[in-house]
Formats: structure tokens, sequence, C-alpha cells
């Protein structure tokens, strides 16, 4: 294995009082940044990434904390998304034939069972067989992951793929365009 190079970092102390929640520990961390409540911790690093994590931080202009800040919350983000039941938003695209016998019928079921989740959906007829559907929808995490499987899962369907964001993400929270402000939560 080779040599690792030690790296000082600092990162927001969290408030174990506040509620276990992404958008909250991500307010946190943000007033926090490397004054009163950070923790200094080391990591050791092989050279070689160490390298490659420096031309990143070039790039970006980021300090060595704020970019590894940066990281874990976006893999904490994924990994709610990944395993929690946070709220969230996602789009779910397939393909299906609509030959199969009795296909078209058992999708439009399981999507108006699960007519809480279902923002919207569009279909498209692709060719003489082939259909494209998009869902988007909005939900508990767990929830629209269970629904993209139960659809998935039915015979016939194709080249299926769900992207979840999470509903309270700090873009959705501040982002703004013209004749647009996002509901406050
Ligand atoms: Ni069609």
């Amino acid at each position: 294995m080779p040599r690792g190079t030690i790296v000082n970092l600092w990162v927001a102390r969290l408030d174990p009082g506040r509620p276990a929640c992404y958008d909250s520990r991500m307010r946190n961390t943000e007033n926090h940044d490397e004054g009163a409540g950070a923790v200094r911790f080391s990591v050791s690093m092989e050279p070689d990434l160490l390298g490659r994590f420096e031309a990143l931080l070039k790039k970006t202009g980021w300090s060595r904390s704020k970019a590894i800040r940066e990281l874990v919350r976006n893999r904490l983000a994924e990994s709610e998304l990944e395993h929690g039941s946070g709220p969230a938003v996602g789009v779910l695209a397939y393909v299906y034939g609509h030959d199969q016998p009795d296909l078209a019928h058992r999708l439009m079921h399981v999507q108006h069972d699960a007519h809480a989740e279902v923002v919207s959906s569009t279909h498209v007829h692709l060719d003489r067989h082939d259909c494209l559907e998009v869902l988007i929808l909005r939900g508990p995490a767990d929830r629209l992951r269970k629904l993209a499987d139960q659809l998935l899962a039915l015979k016939g369907v194709r080249q299926g793929n769900l992207t979840l964001t999470p509903a309270t993400c700090p873009l959705a929270r501040t982002h703004r365009h013209a004749g647009h402000r996002p509901r406050s939560s």
C-alpha cells in the first residue's frame, strides 16, 4: 500500500439537538466553516489521489476543507436517496412494447394506486410497437424507489431508469427564476 499523506481538515460540529435532517445540517455547516464549532481531524490519502484532489481544488478554487465538506454532503444526500425515506422528487423513464398483452393496463393500474406520488406522466409512441413513458414523481424516497421497482418489474418493461433528487436540497431552496419563487417550507 502506498504511503499516505496526512491532510488536516476542518468540518463543522453538528449540533446533536437539531433534527437529523440533511437540510438543517447544511445550513448549520454553512454558518460555521473554519470558525467556532468546527472540528479538526486528519485524513491520510495516497499521494496520487491527493494530487488529483489538489488539481480539482485548483479548478474550483475551494479549500481542502470546503471540498471535503461538499463531498461528504453529496455522499450523505446520495445515501439518503438510495436507502432513506426523506422527501424526494424523481423522474422515472421506461420503454415498453404495447403489444405485450395487458401491460399498458397493468402499468396504468400501478400508477393509479400511487396517484399521490405520480405528479405527471408523458407517453410517447416511439414506433409501431414501442412506447416511452416518463413519470414525474414526488414523495418519500423509499416509496418512489418501491414504485419504480413495481413498474420496472412488469414483464415487457425495458430500459427503466429512476433519477432521484432530495426535495429539500439547497438548490431547490435558493434558486429563483423570473416570475417564480420557491415555496418556503
Ligand atoms: Ni404508445
